[in-house]
C-alpha cells in the first residue's frame, strides 16, 4: 500500500533517545527546553514563546482556556478545520462559529472571517490548509483592527512562511502537531507560540499543574521545603517530555530536507498530472508564500470523486480527504449553508505525499488516477 502520510525516523532519532534512556531522566527536562529554543528559533522567536505539549489538540484546548472563553463568546473558525479546534472551543463554552473558504485552496478569506464576526466575538481560529499560508496577513490585519485575538492551527504549516515570517507567529497564540501523521513527528507532540510574554509564562502553568514553579530542589521559591506547592491555576498538564523531545530535535535538523523531498514530489505530480481532463490541480501558491506541502489535493467532479478513491485503494493507493466540514457535524449545532466548504469537500481528494515518497511511486499514483478519471469521463 503506498500511504497517504508516512513519517520518517532513522539511527540519529534511535541514538537520540538511546542518550535518553542513558542519562535516567525522561521526564520534562534539557532535552524538552532544547527542543523549545530550536524550534523557537527555527520560527523566529524567543524561547519564552514556545512551550513543548504533548500534543496540538491540548494546545488548542489551553489556547481556549489563556484567552478566557466561556459562555456566550463566540469564536470564529472556517468550517474546513480539525476537529480539534471546534471540540476546544465548544469545550470552553464558547460556540464554534463556521464561515466558508475558498473552493481551491480550501482556506479562509479575511472576508469569509470578517462576514461571521459579532459582537460576541471574542477569537479567530484559521489553519493553514495542507501547508499554504492563505490569506493569514490579511486575516491577522484583520483581527488586529477589531482587537480579536487570533489563534494559528498551524498543524499543517511546520515549515510555511509568508513574506519571510513564519506561519504561527502572525496571531498572538498558535500550535504545531506532531502526532505520527506531521512531517515533524515526536509520535505525539506539539508546540505552543504565545506572544505576550505574561501570557506565555501562565501557558507553562496552565500547562503543568497550575504551579508557578514545578516543586524540586532547582526551582523552589516556596520556602526551603522545596516539595511545598504554589498553585496559582486548577489546571491539567500537558507537557512534554524529554524522550519525545529528543526526537523532535532531530527531526528539526532533518526538516529543510523533508520539506525539499515532498516539493520534489509535488514537483512530479504537477508534471504527471498536468493537463488531464477532469482534474484540477492544487492552485499555485502567490508570491512570498511558502508551503511546507503538507498535503497534495487535486479536485474533480462530485459524482466520480469516492469511486476514483475506491478504484485506487483497490490498487494499494491509499488517499484520503481532509478536513470533513464542521458546520455539517450534528454534535456543534450549526445550521447553516456554506456552498465552498460543501463542494470543495465532496470534489476534493489529498493524494500520498510524503518524504519517503519514491519517483515511481508518485509516477504509480498520477497513472492510476489518470486511468481511474478517464474512465469515468
Ligand atoms: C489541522 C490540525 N489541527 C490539530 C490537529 C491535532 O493534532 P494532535 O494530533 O497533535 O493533537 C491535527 C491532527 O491531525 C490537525 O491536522
Amino acid at each position: 500500500m503506498i500511504n497517504v502520510f508516512q513519517p520518517q525516523l532513522g539511527e540519529e532519532e534511535l541514538a537520540a533517545v538511546k542518550e535518553v534512556f542513558e542519562s535516567n531522566w525522561l521526564g520534562h527536562g534539557p532535552r524538552t527546553k532544547e527542543f523549545e529554543a530550536g524550534f523557537a528559533e527555527h520560527i523566529g522567536v524567543g524561547p519564552e514563546h514556545t512551550l513543548f505539549i504533548n500534543s496540538c489538540t491540548a494546545g488548542l484546548f489551553l489556547a481556549m482556556e489563556l484567552l478566557g472563553l466561556g459562555e456566550g463568546d463566540e469564536v470564529v473558525l472556517p468550517s474546513v478545520s480539525f476537529v480539534a479546534a471546534a471540540n476546544a472551543v465548544a469545550g470552553s463554552g464558547a460556540r464554534p462559529v463556521f464561515c466558508d473558504v475558498e473552493p481551491r485552496t480550501l482556506n479562509p478569506t479575511a472576508e469569509h472571517i470578517e462576514g461571521a464576526i459579532t459582537e460576541r466575538t471574542r477569537a479567530v481560529i484559521v489553519l493553514h490548509y495542507g501547508g499554504y499560508p492563505g490569506d493569514i496577513e490579511r486575516i491577522a490585519a484583520l483581527c488586529r483592527a477589531r482587537g480579536i485575538p487570533l489563534v494559528e492551527d498551524a498543524a499543517c504549516a511546520v515549515a510555511s512562511r509568508a513574506g519571510g515570517r513564519a506561519v504561527g507567529t502572525f496571531g498572538d497564540i498558535a500550535l504545531w502537531s506532531f502526532d505520527a501523521m506531521k512531517i515533524l513527528v515526536t509520535g505525539d507532540g506539539g508546540m505552543l507560540y504565545v506572544k505576550d510574554p505574561e501570557l506565555a509564562r501562565r501557558a507553562r502553568r496552565l500547562a503543568y499543574h497550575g504551579l508557578e514553579q514545578s516543586s524540586g530542589f532547582a526551582g523552589a521559591k516556596v520556602s526551603h521545603r522545596w516539595w511545598e506547592l504554589d498553585v496559582r491555576d486548577f489546571a491539567r498538564r500537558v507537557i512534554g517530555n524529554d524522550l519525545t523531545a529528543a526526537i523532535g530535535t532531530v527531526q528539526l535538523g532533518k526538516l529543510p530536507e523533508f520539506v525539499r523531498r515532498r516539493a520534489r514530489a509535488v514537483e512530479l505530480y504537477n508534471s504527471e498530472l498536468a493537463g488531464v481532463p477532469g482534474l484540477v490541480l492544487p492552485p499555485a501558491l502567490p508570491e512570498g508564500h511558502e508551503t511546507s506541502h503538507y498535503f497534495y489535493w487535486v479536485q474533480m467532479s462530485a459524482a466520480i470523486r469516492d469511486e476514483v478513491a475506491a478504484e485506487l485503494y483497490a490498487s494499494g493507493i491509499y488517499t484520503t480527504f481532509r478536513y470533513p466540514p464542521l458546520h455539517r457535524v450534528p454534535a456543534y449545532g450549526a445550521d447553516l449553508e456554506l456552498p465552498d466548504a460543501e463542494q470543495a469537500a465532496e470534489r476534493t481528494l489529498c493524494l500520498p505525499l510524503h518524504h519517503g515518497l519514491q519517483d515511481a511511486e508518485v509516477r504509480e499514483v498520477a497513472t492510476a488516477l489518470r486511468k481511474a478519471v478517464a474512465s469515468r469521463s
